[in-house]
């Protein structure tokens, strides 16, 4: 889920950038102001309650403000995300925010802040009440929603930045400069909580098989560099012969090859909540390569997913499926299979150490049924995207 808060002085412009944000994104909508002035319209006891308060430009109580929250979140089950406007307007509601969203398994992306100096807030309002009909207004109401927030709303900032989500913006200029900075902010952080995940083990773990499930249930984008460098061989192009070169005559493709051809891909990727790299990276030069990679497009690797099964059951896979159809080159005999395992173990032990220190390596078992494995994999990534969000 996409979930921002916009924040900032009275007449900063919150109102006006949400009306752009909703478009954009197709987020639910909630500002307690808004709300507010339903309630207020509709003469609802809430509304007679919140009435006084506005017009003198105090706060309305904490548990009306929760009870909005709670019923437009509840009449919108399936929703891409939250815009918050207006809310959290103290430290107890940054308090109730956190625990809302808990609740749904998610959190605050952003808290954008527009940085707007109060005189121009206080014109940009007195202009707005030509023709507004807003009950709070007036120039002496804004004097109080000003100083209450300074006192009240602006040290919830501090919240946020102990989070890392708070963001201020240039809130000045025209609509269309505020909006574009604010969607420069939005694109930024949704790039950063890309699910990447790298998916190891040995040859005959299963990896491939289970990277391509967890591909389709989390929407991520599938990418093995197998695939890749055999996709650039049957377009035949100039990189496509120096790779079939290579590989006829039984070496490694270059490390400059696997990363142009990993980079493109990367980067052509919309519309995916992240990738799954399988057989990639091999080396402990090519972790390192990925990190830079990603860390280009404000990126980086959620998980490692390592599929430990005993080294005799790999032998009696391989084995397996080198007499059916599906047999690969390399399965068909014992030589084969032993060094293509030796190879693989001799790296394995770098690149799991690099990846151990990071904290996000977890070893899964890799034995049984194709369905028991996913179900273990699935729990770890379903947390380490919750994490991610
Ligand atoms: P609420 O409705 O939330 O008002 P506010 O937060 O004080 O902010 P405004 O709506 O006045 O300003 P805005 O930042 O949205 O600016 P806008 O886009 O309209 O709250 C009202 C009251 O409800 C509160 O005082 C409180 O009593 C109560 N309340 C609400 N939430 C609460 C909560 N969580 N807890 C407790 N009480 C709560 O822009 C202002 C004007 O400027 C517009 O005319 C616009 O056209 C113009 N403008 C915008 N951008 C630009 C620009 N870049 N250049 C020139 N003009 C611009
Ligand atoms: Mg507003």
């Amino acid at each position: 889920m996409l979930n921002i808060a916009l924040f900032g002085a009275p007449g900063s412009g919150k109102g006006t950038q949400s009306t752009k944000v909703l478009e954009r994104y197709g987020l639910v909508y909630v500002s307690t102001g808004e709300l507010l002035r339903s309630e207020m319209r509709e003469g609802s006891e809430l509304g007679r309650q919140a009435r006084g308060i506005i017009e003198q430009g105090g706060l309305v109580p904490d548990e009306l403000i929760v009870q909005l929250i709670e019923k437009t979140i509840d009449t919108h089950p399936d929703m891409n995300g939250l815009l918050f406007d207006g809310f959290p307007r103290t430290f107890v509601q940054a308090y109730i925010l956190d625990g809302l969203l808990s609740k749904m398994h998610t959190s605050l992306m952003n808290l954008i802040s527009l940085e707007v100096p109060e005189n121009e807030c206080l014109s940009r309002l007195m202009e707005r009440a030509k023709t507004s009909g807003r009950p709070d207004d007036r120039q002496e109401v804004f004097e109080v929603r000003l100083r209450e927030y300074r006192e009240k709303t602006a040290p919830v900032a501090g919240f946020y930045q102990e989070k890392g989500v708070y963001v201020p913006v240039d809130g000045t200029g025209t609509i269309d400069d505020v909006f574009g900075r604010i969607t420069d902010v939005i694109e930024a952080s949704l790039r950063s909580v890309q699910l990447n995940v790298v998916m190891l083990g040995a040859p005959g773990s299963g990896r491939a098989t289970q990277a391509r499930r967890i591909a389709e249930k989390f929407n991520l984008a599938y990418v093995s560099t197998g695939d890749l460098l055999e996709a650039e061989v049957q377009k035949g192009g100039a990189i496509g012969r120096e790779i079939a070169a290579v590989r006829d005559r039984g070496g490694l493709v270059p490390d400059e090859v696997v990363v142009r051809l990993t980079e493109r891909f990367i980067k052509e990727q919309p519309g995916k909540n992240g990738i799954i790299f399988k057989g990639f990276p091999r080396t402990l030069v090519q972790a390192y390569i990925l990190d830079g990679l990603l860390r280009k497009i404000g990126s980086s690797v959620s998980l490692i997913l390592d599929l430990s099964l005993p080294q005799l059951e790999l032998v009696k896979r391989l084995d397996g499926r080198g007499k059916t159809p599906d047999a690969l080159p390399y399965d068909r005999s014992t030589t084969t299979i032993v060094r293509r395992l030796e190879e693989h173990f001799a790296k394995a032990g770098n690149l799991g150490a690099y990846y151990e220190k990071t904290g996000r390596l977890v070893r899964v078992d890799g034995t049984g049924e194709p369905d028991d494995v996913f179900a273990r994999l699935f729990k770890h990534i379903e947390a380490a995207s919750r994490k991610a969000r």
